[in-house]
């Protein structure tokens, strides 16, 4: 069962990077040189997904206007000599087949989960959080995509070990293992748990592959933590009645909806970087050391 659909949730109010995002989406602060978004679209497209539902609200039509073309400042570039800026312009409004929806109301991930029932229809698909930025050798979607197809299309999460501390952030999922190294049997999980609650310091960190039958389950969900409807609740009710699979991605993430992921995502790209790196590196070990 081939994987096509991505739905990528970006209709938080981004109120931990407030005041930047009273009128700035957090998804198109910039990474360097590109928006946040761009970074999980491009993991997306790399991944093999052709058709992209991005999940908005009323404060973030930035995101639809960054992937439309936009001719008069592409020949303005093209005219000036500087033609491989504006072919770069051009290809990330041609990454993928960009859908929109908006989440009329702030009711949780998973209240704007539900809003991709009709796009979705009858098949497996992948969902990327809007805000966490992944650095990986293969796409961390893709190593979920191949657990999830292989085993016909079922759900599979993206999850990696957080500290003790950190645990009460997340999902902490209880899991068993299976023949296959890193790849675990979901058995139960709790949405933010307290040191007593919590299962394992395996936490989902913002990519799933899910099945269609997540749109019933959510349906059948009270608000839960905060208020809202929470996406960990539906598949916990999804749980009992299909196999989920759990995969420990390799790669880095980035949680890019708080000051102090974002920064590390900022200056761990830029000593990456192949121009900035080297004299940036230069750069924090003089201060640093100053
Ligand atoms: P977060 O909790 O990280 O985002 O939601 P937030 O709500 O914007 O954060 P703060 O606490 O106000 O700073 C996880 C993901 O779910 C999406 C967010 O955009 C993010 O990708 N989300 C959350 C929605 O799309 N709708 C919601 O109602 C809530």
């Amino acid at each position: 069962m081939k994987i096509r659909k991505a739905v990528i949730p970006a209709a938080g109010l981004g109120t931990r990077m407030l005041p930047a995002t009273k009128t700035i989406p957090k998804e198109m602060l910039p990474l360097l040189d590109k928006p946040v978004i761009q970074y999980i679209i491009e993991e997306a497209a790399a991944a093999g997904i052709e058709d992209i539902l991005l999940v908005t609200n009323r404060q973030k039509s930035a995101m639809d206007d960054y992937f439309d073309y936009f001719p008069e400042l592409e020949q303005r570039l093209e005219r000036s000599g500087k033609a491989e800026q504006a072919e770069e312009i051009r290809k990330a409004a041609d990454l993928a087949n960009i859908f929109y929806v908006r989440q009329k109301e702030t009711k949780g991930l998973g209240h704007a989960i539900y809003r991709a029932k009709r796009f979705i229809g009858d098949e497996p698909f992948a969902v990327l959080l809007g805000d966490d930025v992944m650095f990986a050798e293969v796409p961390v979607i893709k190593q979920l995509m191949d657990v999830s197809e292989d085993r016909g299309g079922l759900t599979a999460l993206g999850v990696q070990a957080v500290s003790d501390s950190a645990i009460a952030s997340y999902s902490s999922l209880k899991v068993t293992d299976t023949e296959q190294r890193g790849i675990f049997k979901v058995e139960d999980l709790i949405e933010k748990p307290t040191a007593a609650e919590k299962f394992s310091n395996y936490a989902i960190l913002g990519r799933y592959v899910l099945t269609p039958g997540i749109f019933d389950a959510l349906e059948n969900v009270k608000p839960g933590y905060g208020g809202e409807i929470q996406l960990t609740d539906g598949i916990r009710e999804q749980l009992k009645g299909e196999a989920m699979f759990a995969v420990d991605f390799k790669g880095k993430r980035y949680d890019t909806g708080n000051q102090r992921g974002f920064l590390e995502a900022t200056v761990e790209f830029a000593l990456r970087d192949k121009e900035l790196g080297a004299g940036f590196r230069e750069y924090l070990s003089g201060i640093i050391n100053n």
